[in-house]
């Protein structure tokens, strides 16, 4: 892999969500749009398998896409899956259970996943299960559900994972950590640094890794 590339985003949320647990954890919509625009054609099939408060789907389906989204809260489930025409496209579950949903290949991919700083016990893939505690299950959790996903893909198709570096009272290398979690099922091709135009005083940039099926 080469150096990182560097694309600047203007930092503006378009949509406003009701306020779920967790709402400030959603990106752009123009962070989507530039990746569709740059990856996909009007009528692919576009895949958010943490589909949260919908950004991927939405911008999707308003360029003539056509959106699929997996989502385990029911709340952000119904309130994402309400605001879509292809609401039927979304469904409420656990995207390690992909292969049991049906869903057709996938030709793109964009997704955030929950994030997990490593000193906390509650994983949040598996709603603080305390018997799924821990980051290292967090991490094979991770490596399982983007196995299942790169079976979803058409080939040649790109996934493209937004994610960030958590700095709290212990650093977590999260965007390393989920590279290594999802390299042995797709290939990573590139690492994008995303500069936001406009940022939050706390927020300056971003990474969106974009991983091929080959
Ligand atoms: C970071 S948010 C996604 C935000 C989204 N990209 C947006 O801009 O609106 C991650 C989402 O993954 C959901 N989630 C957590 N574990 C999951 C699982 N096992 N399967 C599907 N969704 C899950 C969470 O409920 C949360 O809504």
């Amino acid at each position: 892999m080469t150096a990182p590339t560097l694309i600047n985003i203007p930092f503006k949320l378009e949509r406003n969500p009701p306020p779920f647990e967790g709402n400030d954890i959603k990106y752009p919509e123009e962070l989507v749009r530039h990746f569709l625009k740059l990856y996909t054609k009007k009528g692919d099939k576009i895949l958010d398998p943490f589909t949260g408060l919908g950004t991927t789907l939405f911008v999707a389906e308003e360029m003539g896409r056509i959106p699929y989204g997996i989502e385990a809260d029911e709340q952000k489930f119904e309130w994402s899956a309400g605001q879509l025409q292809h609401w039927q496209n979304v469904i409420c579950g656990d995207s390690a259970n992909i292969d049991r949903f049906a869903l057709p290949r996938m030709d793109f991919c964009m997704t955030s996943p929950p994030y997990m700083p490593k000193h906390h016990k509650w994983n949040p893939l598996f709603a603080g299960d305390p018997k799924k505690a821990g980051y290292n299950t967090y991490l094979r959790r991770m490596k399982t559900i983007f196995q299942k996903i790169a079976q979803q893909m058409k080939k040649n198709s790109y996934v493209v994972v937004q994610a960030d570096n958590l700095h709290g009272r212990t650093y977590t290398p999260l965007v390393r950590d989920l590279s290594l979690a999802i390299e042995p099922s797709l290939k990573l091709e590139d690492e994008i640094i995303v500069k936001w135009d406009n940022p939050k005083p706390d927020y300056p940039f971003t990474h969106c890794l974009v991983f091929k099926k080959v």
